[in-house]
């Protein structure tokens, strides 16, 4: 038999975190709303700080032809990837607003997105820490991007 195993540092308001993290929350917070998403009205943003200690912002872009729409954490990606090219992304803060209000805990990153941060995980040789937060500030941590992706199919399998 085996088992997987996920922990998360569960956190109940912003000022319980580290003052890097709670910046980068921030960070994403601070650009929520300003993504496209007039099909869902349901808005992310991402934020990437990488190695150097930048930050890259991405959030959702939707689209009438809904399958062509980008999540915000994969915007969040290819921004930094472009924009600090070599620099490894050491953490991401996502962070959601959620029109029915039904949502009391963060949310974490759909499968595509989870598949992207695998890849960069392994592209960049190093984890990808994971700050999942709501409005109000509740967040959960995830040392390591890649416990959301147990079992994940890679470049190892082609
Ligand atoms: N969305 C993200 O940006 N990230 C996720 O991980 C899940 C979903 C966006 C896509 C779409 O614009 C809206 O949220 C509703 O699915």
């Amino acid at each position: 038999m085996k088992h997987i195993h996920i922990e998360l540092e569960t956190y109940d308001t912003l000022d319980t975190l580290s003052h890097a993290d709670r910046a980068l929350v921030e960070a994403a917070l601070d650009r929520l709303g300003t993504g496209h998403a007039p099909y869902s009205q349901f808005h992310v943003s991402a934020a990437c700080q990488s190695a150097d200690g930048q930050v890259w912002i991405g959030t959702n872009q939707e689209n009438a032809s809904y399958p062509v729409g980008i999540c915000a954490e994969r915007v969040a990606i290819s921004v930094a990837n472009m924009q600090a090219s070599g620099q490894a992304i050491t953490a991401m803060a996502i962070v959601y607003r959620d029109p029915s209000g039904r949502h009391q805990d963060p949310l974490a990153p759909c499968g595509m997105c989870r598949q992207a941060l695998s890849e960069q995980s392994q592209r960049q040789h190093a984890p990808i820490r994971l700050l999942l937060a709501n409005e109000k500030g509740a967040t959960w941590v995830c040392a390591d991007a890649n416990a959301l992706l147990p079992l994940s199919f890679s470049l190892k399998a082609l």
